[in-house]
């Protein structure tokens, strides 16, 4: 995948030398200020004529694109772009902005655009630096695209790529760069995410995510430890062996560790479902949309594309990241209905569905975080189908055994644009997951079906501070969630995790 190359330019939306400078204009009644009047003079008065004509009003995504006459401007064309009303104006706003105009680049052939983030004065109130940041997030989400696997000529692609952003540093060129510094990283760990989700489950098999797993620490500075299936054996994780039993592949358990706090420093925890296919095992799948189970490692990649960042923006925290991974199959050695487990807690699991075999390889995972001694643990899995009944694609569900973790987590997905909105694990829903021979099932029916899987991975959790995300209905889409990403995986929620570890980092 080609990377895009961020370039901060002194100079004015007029004076800036591109094939196409994009610039974005609010929706309001006021008659606009600041560097719109000042462009608007250069073109002859074409944005006020195009407002005045009620053609362009600035609703969020709406286009014009205007064709300077020769001198005008340094620009060989203008695309407005709509952000919205100022009343919902956010970050998220420029990561759609921006989104909309590398799709109109790539449709025309034009690999590279220039943006002012600070054209419209309301920018002001957000900062520069989060501005640069949500445009850099915004152009670099974009502009990813995944065609390794194609092997048609790059000139036949369907769209162009698009590489290069000029972003106008404006008047506060120090806080545009550290923006620029944190939208490279976000969206390097984003994209990295997607990646590897994207990736068919005979290519990225448990041991090929891990040695993804460890390249990316080389890259950005993160100790990297993989344990083979002897290794597991060893340390008796109950669940991973037996959900991967049913498969040729050889499950692994990858550890990766972020040293950016004190020494001894208690760690934040984040652990990943690594489920590289999910066929459902002996109680299979229906065979319609089965192939979308290759995203059953997204909580994996999520993950991973967390540290990345994590690990490029030097954040001042020790976290750990906990992948289980493993391929869940049907064979004449897969684990069956009615079999009884014993996990690494020693609990005994019956298990009545093999489909619910996420919470077996995550209960492994977060009993380990236990010995961790953490501040803080996550997880993330594409756990349940019920989570996309109950909040469809815009939110994942949250819960845990921490209303303030709970809230915390909210909060970073607000900012980063990938909400999250919490569900009860009260007793009552617990007895679902009672089992007659065993200390619980791994399936309590259809009801509630994503707290009881949430209420299965409490039995195995850190006992405070723990909080899991089912991200099943946002890890992957159907069509593009917005203008800036594609469809397929959306890397989702790498954003809102690094978000949510620096905040804490940097104390509340
Ligand atoms: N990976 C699936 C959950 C899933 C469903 C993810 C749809 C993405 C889209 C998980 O392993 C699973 O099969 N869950 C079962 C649990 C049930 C058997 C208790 C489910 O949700 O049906
Ligand atoms: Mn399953
Ligand atoms: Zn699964």
């Amino acid at each position: 995948m080609a990377d895009v190359t961020v370039k901060v330019i002194d100079a004015g939306p007029g004076d800036t030398r591109s094939p196409l400078l994009v610039v974005h204009v609010l929706q309001r009644e006021e008659a606009p200020a600041g560097a719109f009047v000042e462009l608007d003079a250069r073109l002859g008065g074409t944005l006020t004529r195009a407002r005045d004509a009620g053609d362009f009003r600035g609703k969020l995504g709406e286009t014009l694109m205007l064709y300077p006459r020769a001198g005008e401007i340094a620009a060989e064309r203008v695309l407005v772009v709509g952000a919205g009303k100022p009343e919902d104006y956010t970050m998220e706003s420029l990561r759609k902005v921006v989104g909309t105009a590398v799709r109109r680049a790539e449709a025309m052939g034009v690999s590279s655009l220039a943006f002012d983030p600070g054209f419209d004065d309301t920018s002001e109130d957000m900062g520069a630096e989060n501005a640069a940041r949500a445009a850099v997030e915004g152009f670099a989400l974009a502009a990813w695209d995944y065609r390794d696997l194609k092997t048609a000529a790059e000139e036949d692609a369907p769209r162009a790529r698009v590489t290069e952003l000029l972003l106008l540093s404006g008047t506060h060129p120090e806080e545009v760069e550290r923006g620029v510094r944190d939208g490279r990283a976000f969206a390097a760990g984003e994209n990295l995410a997607r990646a590897l989700a994207v990736l068919p489950g005979n290519v990225a098999t448990p041991s090929v995510l891990a040695d993804r797993a460890s390249e990316m620490a080389d890259q950005v500075g993160v100790a990297c430890e993989v344990f083979d299936r002897d290794r597991i054996e060893q340390e008796r994780m109950g669940g991973l062996l037996a959900v991967a039993r049913g498969s040729d592949e050889e499950p692994r358990f990858i550890v990766l560790r972020h040293a950016g706090g004190k020494r001894g420093d208690r760690p934040i925890v984040l652990v990943g479902k690594g489920v590289t296919f999910d066929s459902g095992g002996i109680s299979i799948k229906p065979a319609a949309n089965m192939e979308d189970m290759k995203y059953d490692m997204s909580g994996a990649a999520a993950v991973l594309g967390a540290m990345r960042a994590i690990g490029e923006l030097g954040v001042e925290a020790n976290v750990v990241a906990l992948v289980p991974a493993a391929e869940n199959m049907p064979s004449g050695r897969a684990l069956k209905p009615g079999d009884v487990l014993t996990m690494r807690s020693g609990k005994t699991v019956e298990i009545v569905n093999t489909d619910a075999e996420g919470r077996l390889i995550l209960a492994d995972a977060l009993d380990y975080a236990r010995g961790l001694d953490p501040v803080a643990t996550v997880d993330l899995a594409t756990l349940t189908g019920a989570v996309v009944i109950g909040l469809g694609h815009h939110a994942a569900a949250v819960m845990g055994n921490d209303e303030e973790l709970v809230g915390e987590l909210q909060a970073a997905g607000e900012r980063s644009g990938q909400r999250c909105w919490p569900l009860p694990l009260w007793d009552e829903y617990r007895k679902q997951i009672e089992s007659d021979v065993a200390d619980i099932k791994n399936s309590g029916g259809r009801p509630a079906g994503t707290i009881t899987a949430g209420s299965f991975l409490a039995e195995f959790a850190p006992r405070t501070h723990w909080a899991h995300l089912d991200i099943a209905g946002t890890a992957y889409r159907s069509e593009a969630a917005a203008s800036y990403l594609r469809k397929g995986a959306t890397g989702w929620p790498t954003r809102l995790l690094v978000e949510w570890v620096r905040t804490r980092a940097r104390g509340w």
